[in-house]
């Protein structure tokens, strides 16, 4: 094993800077290979800090000159900055580095990208850039120039000159170098504007590469509809005179919040009918919003450090959750986050990288833009508001944007706002950010005398370090129906804190039927297991959407259960019972769809594991199978009315009605190509005229086998479009059979259209392997062997993404020894290397520890 040993960072070892900064001038002369950069800071003593030691981060720079106060010097340089002799008075700094966009592949400081610059600096990649305290609680207003031939000349804030070769420009508020951004090339914008509610008329552009001009105008109107919601709803306005977004192919994350001028991938951004399914055009609406709203929640109040990451992430993704809802529909919206929640979320904090939402160290913070300092981070926000009750909150929020605007904070400011406006204690909820795992919530109950009492217990397993937990405090949601279907006690909060603690209900005449959790309330796993009929009745009678989908989901996750470890065959009251569902027309389409679709393969497998039985993923998969043929047979007479009465005929429009009818047309269509052997698909795919269709009839002719001619016919149609390609290329490892899967990872690598380089080609190909359960947990050990070549590879010229994409190992102790065996020697091998990266040697220690 490789001895290089990477420096650990902790929360606990937090000290202020010992310089704060003026302001900043910088100029880019722009050369592929090598780029010049000057720097001229103005730095001031902290009069926080006693502290004069003057170091700068620095990574991967030529330093040409160094002066300070226009004086000469020769600082002390080492890998990771340099440090210098520096006056304890406000002084000048000037500096000339030289760095190579060129051959950055790690898509981390500035780089190329189709033949455009552009930068990516969070968390830490401003240090690739030039010599800096790269830390989020030094703020400072910035100055750019920019020298380059390209057309195209951004920065952040507003434009303050420009000219042939050059432009300049200004942003006036004070910001981290996190959020610093650069880009220029041949860009084509989309115009638009927004009038504050205060009068400010904000120029709005779109910036992509010619001849995507038509794939823009969704995401302008999402910045829009996301400008007003921010003010409507918090009373947030924009600030600049300019908002600029760009459309980048190359980039490892969704998109970044840069003040004034977000990056976004161009996948997060780029959408007409014909390219983008109604999923990614909900996604695209999301992320622009996540983006927008971060100008408030990260970037005009921004982290004091990076442990503080879930700060502006929970806080960001929570309230883009709110706008979904608000824009769509609410009950779909929160079905689908829990559904990603336990599928990424409950699954990190199941296994060797369970982290608290505040974690208390890292080696390197790319490996910390986790699900749980986003998803979970957005949960305890959730639990915060419906404890303090929405007014409270509202109020709350108005204090923090006033109390810390343009300043750099932590999870204690934002709680002390809370306590300070509603008057609670939330010294025991605060555990919430620093304990890890899902705690198990068991509950019984009992009747007697006309009360019904509800008895909770709260358990959470150790995690990584962290053997032993505290009670937290859990908002859990209850209703009462009465067994004739009515709903006796309307939705209650029950704010459990003990370890154990009873909640009871009286004026009852009979048992009452609980619906626990209603709107998933808090994020715990409810282990009580109710009976099948209970579950067909809260499924049939359930006023709360959430749980309704719940029972549905429960029952069809206990059939496929039973029929792995018992051998049953399929439960046919669970088929009666969504047959009903289904065809029940007073239900919205879209959240039908959901109803239909089966738990993931995955989720079973975590099930059974969490239940003390070993998956076997080839067991799951044969199951899911058969258990989907019986549906289509028992719906057979339903399902062509169903895929008739769900057509839509109006123009295509990305909308939450429409696109809840073709998700059940869709769902309709797979299952009917069980039975027709593709006929129906085929002939969607043949009349689709936009990707939703196309795509859900070629996944269905790959479910029937009868997908060789739209395959070839698919790609002759898109082959020069990436992004569409990326669907194509994920499609065929998504949809092949298990003993295939390895086979079309390397036929589909081989091609000279595979470039490892762009994230999301790796992602389509490589990630799909990592998500088939049965191909990458196939026996042969083909699928491991696979993932750790290409995880070899890439990490040589990515490493952020590659420790990312390795989390597909972090199941790897639910399975059996000789698959834990095989991963082992993969996990291994991959550590073996020399010149792995601090990235990813982070994540592999940690998934093998
Ligand atoms: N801050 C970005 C977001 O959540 C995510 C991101 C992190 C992008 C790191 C790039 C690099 O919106
Ligand atoms: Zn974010």
């Amino acid at each position: 094993m490789k001895d290089a040993v990477h420096q650990t960072f902790y929360l606990a070892d937090y000290q202020p800077p010992a310089y704060l900064i003026e302001d900043v001038t910088l100029t880019f002369r722009l050369s592929p290979r090598a780029t010049r950069v000057l720097s001229r800071i103005h730095f001031v003593p902290n009069p926080d800090t006693s502290d004069r030691t003057f170091f700068l981060h620095g990574e991967q720079l030529t330093l040409i000159s160094a002066k300070i106060d226009g004086h000469e010097i020769t600082p002390t340089l080492t890998d990771t900055g340099l440090t210098a002799e520096a006056p304890d008075a406000p002084f000048t700094w000037e500096a000339e580095v030289e760095i190579s966009p060129e051959t950055n592949t790690a898509l981390e400081g500035l780089y190329m990208s189709n033949g455009m610059y552009c930068t990516q600096c969070e968390a830490e990649g401003f240090r690739k850039i030039t010599y800096y305290p790269d830390r989020p609680d030094v703020m400072a207003p910035f100055s750019v120039r920019i020298e380059g031939e390209q057309p195209i000349l951004l920065s952040n804030g507003n434009p303050t000159a420009s000219g042939k070769g050059w432009a300049e420009w200004h942003d006036p508020w004070p910001k981290p170098a996190y959020l610093f951004a650069l880009v220029a090339g041949d860009l084509r914008a989309t115009t638009g504007s927004f009038t504050t509610r205060s009068g400010r008329d904000v120029t709005l552009n779109l910036w992509v590469r010619p001849g995507d001009e038509d794939k823009t105008a969704f995401g302008l109107q999402a910045l829009i509809d996301s400008m007003k919601w921010d003010e409507d709803v918090y009373g947030r306005e924009y600030d600049l005179d300019l908002f600029n977004i760009v459309a980048v192919s190359d980039f490892n994350m969704g998109a970044m919040e840069n003040k004034g001028l977000n990056i976004f991938n161009s996948s997060a951004v780029l959408a007409s009918p014909e390219t983008a399914t109604d999923a990614n055009f909900e996604r695209i609406e999301g992320i622009i919003a996540h983006e927008y709203f971060h100008n408030w929640t990260g970037n005009r109040i921004t982290c004091r450090d990076w442990f503080q990451l879930c700060l502006k992430e929970g806080l960001t993704v929570f309230r883009d959750q709110q706008f979904t809802s608000d824009m769509r529909s609410a009950s779909v919206k929160r079905i689908s986050d829990v559904l990603m929640l336990r599928a990424r979320q409950f699954r990190e904090d199941a296994g060797p990288l369970a982290h608290p939402v505040r974690p208390e160290q890292f080696q390197e913070i790319n490996n910390f833009y986790t699900a749980t300092i986003y998803e979970k981070g957005a949960e305890v926000i959730g639990m915060l508001k419906r404890l303090v009750g929405d007014r409270d909150y509202y109020r709350a929020l108005d204090v923090y944007f006033q109390r810390h605007d343009g300043h750099a904070c932590t999870i204690e400011d934002w709680l002390q706002v809370f306590e300070d406006t509603t008057g609670r204690d939330l010294s025991q909820f605060k555990r919430w950010y620093s304990q890890a795992g899902t705690p198990l919530l068991h509950v019984e109950d009992s009747f007697e005398d006309g009360t019904y009492t509800l008895t909770f217990r709260q358990e959470t397993r150790p995690t990584p370090g962290q053997p032993d937990k505290a009670p937290l405090v859990i908002p859990i949601a209850v209703g009462l129906l009465s067994p004739d279907g009515t709903e006796v006690v309307p939705t209650t909060l029950c704010e459990m804190s003990a370890a154990t603690q009873s909640f009871t209900f009286d004026g009852l005449t009979e048992k009452p039927i609980p619906s626990i959790l209603r709107e998933f309330s808090a994020p715990v796993i409810l282990t009580r297991q109710a009976s099948n009929a209970e579950r067909a009745f809260l499924l049939a009678h359930d006023t709360d959407p959430f749980n309704k989908w719940e029972a549905g989901r429960a029952l069809a996750k206990d059939v496929l259960i039973h029929m792995i470890t018992d051998g049953n065959a399929p439960d046919s009251a669970y088929l009666d019972a969504l047959k009903a569902m289904v065809s029940d027309e007073s239900l919205d389409p879209a959240f039908r769809a959901l109803a239909i679709a089966l738990p993931s393969q995955d989720d079973i497998a975590q099930t059974l594991h969490a239940s003390g039985v070993v998956p076997d993923p080839m067991a799951i998969h044969n199951a899911s199978k058969t258990l989907r043929q019986a549906t289509a047979e028992h719906l057979a007479d339903i399902l062509p009315d169903l895929y008739a009465a769900n057509q839509v005929h109006e123009a295509y429009q990305p909308n939450a009605d429409q696109s809840g009818k073709r998700a059940l047309a869709g769902a309709a269509l797979s299952l009917i190509a069980r039975l027709d052997g593709g006929k129906q698909a085929q002939a969607q795919y043949d009349a689709a005229d936009n990707m939703t269709q196309q795509l859900s009839a070629l996944s269905a002719l790959l479910l029937a086998d009868a997908g060789t001619d739209a395959l070839a016919a698919f790609e002759a149609q898109w082959k020069d479009d990436r992004l569409v390609m990326d669907k194509w290329f994920s499609l065929q490892v998504m949809m092949a059979k298990p003993d295939d899967v390895a086979d079309v990872v390397t036929r589909l690598t081989a091609r000279p259209d595979f470039d490892m380089r762009n994230p999301n080609r790796f992602r389509a190909v490589i990630g799909a392997l990592g998500g088939h359960l049965a191909g990458f947990h196939h026996p042969s050990g083909k699928g491991y062997e696979l993932m750790a070549d290409w995880l070899i590879k890439l990490d040589a010229l990515n490493p952020q993404t590659t420790a990312r994409m390795s989390s597909a190992f972090d199941t790897w102790k639910r399975f059996d020894e000789d698959r834990q065996q095989m991963i082992r020697a993969q996990l291994e091998r991959i550590m073996a290397r020399e010149t792995l990266s601090r990235d990813t040697s982070e994540m592999v220690g940690r998934i093998l520890a």
